[in-house]
């Protein structure tokens, strides 16, 4: 397994999603084939926001997550609080990285919304190796979000 074809993983999970309302599932879907689509890959999950700048585990696939991160904390916080794409190329350089696995280098976090524009939370990938993410994985992982959250 190498790298990952985003079009051809898109347009797996449109098919896979279609009709689906559940955002649990769809997230479930998600974390499922980006996980095994990649190499570079070696933790793919989702932290929900569920309170008041707070962000609750959802469906991953990997080690262990912690179960709640604040907005105020780590790289997720940041991108819910913040609202933007997070790529950090070394995570020991990140004031405030919440490490869960110690194997984890480099880190990319994508808030998204849903069709409303409410902040639905951040999908999280953690990579073994240091600056495994670039700007072209966080533009094809932000439309792949909005197709399956905010329908279009
Ligand atoms: N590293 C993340 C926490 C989540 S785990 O890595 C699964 C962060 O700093 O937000």
């Amino acid at each position: 397994m190498s790298r990952i074809d985003y079009r051809e993983v898109s347009q797996r999970l449109a098919a896979l999603c279609a009709g689906e309302d559940d955002r649990i599932d769809i997230m479930a879907s998600i974390a499922c084939e980006l996980y095994h689509a990649d190499s570079r890959f070696d933790w793919v999950g989702f932290y929900r926001v569920t309170g008041d700048s707070l962000l609750k585990i959802g469906p991953y696939q990997g080690g262990h997550g912690c179960l709640t991160i604040p907005f105020s904390r780590g790289v997720c916080g940041a991108a819910a609080r913040l609202r933007e794409v997070q790529i950090v190329d070394d995570v020991n350089s990140f004031d405030g990285h919440i490490a869960c696995a110690s194997s984890t280098r480099s880190e990319l976090v994508i808030p998204f919304d849903d069709a409303r524009g409410v902040l639905l939370g951040v999908l999280d990938i953690d990579s073994d190796r240091p600056a495994a993410f670039d700007a072209a994985d966080a533009r094809a992982l932000q439309a792949l979000l909005q197709m399956l959250f905010a329908g279009g």
